[in-house]
């Protein structure tokens, strides 16, 4: 029996990924707490016919503990989105707040959960949900991913579009390293499983590297104020909960790319600081899953001359992002 939850599960990305959940086969029950309305989506999802238990919860009468207990996955997209001008990291001011709320509940209720965090900035918000977890001495660095899915999607959408097929898309895969923000999102086209064309431009491959960095801000400009991506955010956040929740139940063999924790007994964090040539704790990398969590963390591999100054400029902005989410648990303004 898998219980997943959702927190934050009344928003735009929220919703959908409740719906997307409560579809995939593999959850027997789905919990949603939300500071709002998630009885309304809870009564609208359990209409559905699939196996999935689906109850809502709001903060009075410790619903937040209450939608935790028994969780096997948590996923939060809860806080707020961008707003046109904004970068991932204006964000940071409210969403670290409400994550570390969250966290703490997580951590006192379901500690043995795998924790995804969606809420921005990632690079952030996923040092704060490690850093109350250590607080409270159940922290395990295979359990807890920063959701960094939607770069690889957009990259094997874009991907696709540029070889003319889009029916490609769901197949090509191509790694994305580094963080979640502008800069720090690193996407290594020279390791495609659709290689791009022979002849494409070094001009226009810093265009499709600039999309898939600011691809957010197409959505942020095209939604004209009224938040940021959250279908395809969905969808990517359903992606890799399935894959997390395919390799609970034993399945091999999968891998999904992941903002993590580098510790030394994470398999691989070690030698993925000295690929990089850095001291950071965090990078988002190609992880292998198992039953337990983390098994693996892929080296990143060959890499050409203009993707090691990607990764060069990325180091600085993610150095700052890590250290500013750290700070916020550690000491506190
Ligand atoms: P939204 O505003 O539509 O939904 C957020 C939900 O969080 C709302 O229903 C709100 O009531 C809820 N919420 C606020 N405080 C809460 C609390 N203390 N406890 C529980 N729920 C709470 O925002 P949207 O568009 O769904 O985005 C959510 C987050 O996801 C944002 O931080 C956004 O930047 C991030 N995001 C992450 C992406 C990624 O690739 N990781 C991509 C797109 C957005």
């Amino acid at each position: 029996m898998v219980k997943a939850v959702v927190l934050g599960a009344a928003g735009g990305i929220g919703q959908p990924l409740s719906l997307l959940l409560k579809c995939n086969p593999l959850v027997n029950e789905l919990g949603l707490y939300d500071i709002v309305n998630t009885p309304g989506v809870a009564a609208d999802l359990s209409h559905i016919a699939t196996p999935a238990k689906v109850e809502g919860f709001l903060p009075p009468d410790n619903g937040l503990a209450k939608a935790l207990r028994g969780a096997d996955i948590v996923i939060i997209p809860a806080g707020v989105p961008r707003k046109p001008g904004m970068t991932r990291d204006d964000l940071f001011n409210i969403n670290a707040g409400i994550v570390r709320d969250l966290a703490t509940g997580i951590a006192t209720t379901a500690p043995k959960a795998y924790v995804l965090v969606v809420s921005n900035p990632v690079n952030s918000t996923v040092p704060i949900v490690v850093e109350v977890f250590k607080k409270h001495g159940v922290f395990d660095p295979k359990r807890i991913f920063g959701v960094t899915t939607l770069d690889v999607v957009r990259a094997s959408t874009f991907v696709s579009e540029i070889l003319g097929d889009l029916l490609l898309a769901s197949s090509i895969s191509v790694p994305v390293i580094g963080g979640h923000s502008g800069v720090t999102i690193v996407p290594l086209f020279s390791q495609s499983s659709h290689p791009l064309p022979s002849d494409f431009a070094k001009a226009d491959l810093e265009t499709l590297t600039k999309r898939v960095q600011f691809g957010g801000d197409e959505v942020v400009k095209a939604k004209d104020g009224a938040g940021s991506a959250t279908l395809s955010m969905a969808y990517a956040g359903a992606e890799f909960a399935s894959k997390v929740l395919k390799a609970l139940k034993g399945e091999a063999g999968i891998v999904a790319p992941s903002f993590v924790h580098l510790s030394s007994d994470a398999a691989g964090g070690e030698a993925i600081r000295k690929e990089i040539g850095t001291d950071l704790d965090y990078f988002s990398v190609l992880v292998e899953l198992g039953t337990g969590g983390v098994t693996k963390l892929r080296p990143i591999g060959k890499v050409t001359e203009y993707e090691r100054s990607l990764i060069d400029a990325a180091l600085p902005d993610l150095a700052t992002n890590i250290d500013k989410g750290v700070a916020f648990i550690q000491s506190p303004k």
